[in-house]
């Protein structure tokens, strides 16, 4: 399963990241990402009503990968399992919440920092981790440098990634594919600008392809 997921986000090299709490624009967002060529989403736990939006998106999307994102805590990730989405990510990596993802047959991403955190990760059996926050720690500059003592890991690079800088980071060979929120901007999904959004995303995706 974790391998399915992996494959598919080499393929697509870009995963969308949505921040929203209201299912009806959960449902739109999704379906017009895979629409304009990014069949695959990390909705995050960053709303009060997260659990609810990810089930109802996996629900009415059977046919996009729907990730959770800013999973923080066991039950979180229990929680998230639990509304069938596909995959989870986190932005960090505790030892509790390493042990008890890597107990979970949820394909599971965890996030790094540091080379601390990518031991810990291995350590749980996870090779492929998040970047976070990737403008801030390093960027291509940290994944390449941390290629060597680690050649067989791979990284999401997440944060503060665009549509200008992802063809660039793309071209570093350690790099799986990016994350970001700029395709879903709020304004745009609230006011239900789903063409901008289309457009958007047509362009991270010919971005991921450049
Ligand atoms: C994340 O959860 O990874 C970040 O919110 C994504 O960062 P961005 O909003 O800068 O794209």
């Amino acid at each position: 399963k974790l391998q399915n997921i992996i494959e598919q986000l080499a393929q697509l090299r870009v995963l969308p990241i949505l921040v929203t709490d209201d299912v009806d624009q959960a449902i739109r967002c999704v379906t017009t990402l895979a629409q304009h060529g990014l069949p695959a989403v990390e909705i995050t736990l960053r709303t009060p009503n997260a659990m609810q939006v990810l089930r109802e998106v996996v629900r009415a999307c059977p046919d996009v990968t729907v990730g959770a994102g800013t999973i923080l805590t066991p039950a979180q990730l229990d929680a998230v399992k639990e509304t069938g989405a596909a995959f989870g990510i986190s932005p960090g990596i505790t030892p509790v919440l390493a042990k008890a993802a890597a107990e979970s047959d949820l394909p599971y991403f965890p996030g790094v920092g540091s080379a601390s955190d990518l031991m810990l990760a291995l350590e749980h059996g996870f090779s492929v981790v998040k970047l976070f926050p990737s403008d801030i720690v390093g960027s291509t500059k940290m994944a390449k440098a941390l290629g060597g003592p680690f050649p067989d890991v791979r990284f999401c690079l997440t944060g503060g990634v665009t549509v200008e800088t992802t063809p660039a980071l793309l071209q570093q060979s350690n790099v799986l594919c990016v994350g970001g929120s700029w395709m879903c901007p709020a304004n745009l999904i609230q006011a239900g600008d789903w063409d901008a959004i289309g457009k958007l995303a047509s362009a991270a995706a010919a971005a991921a392809k450049a």
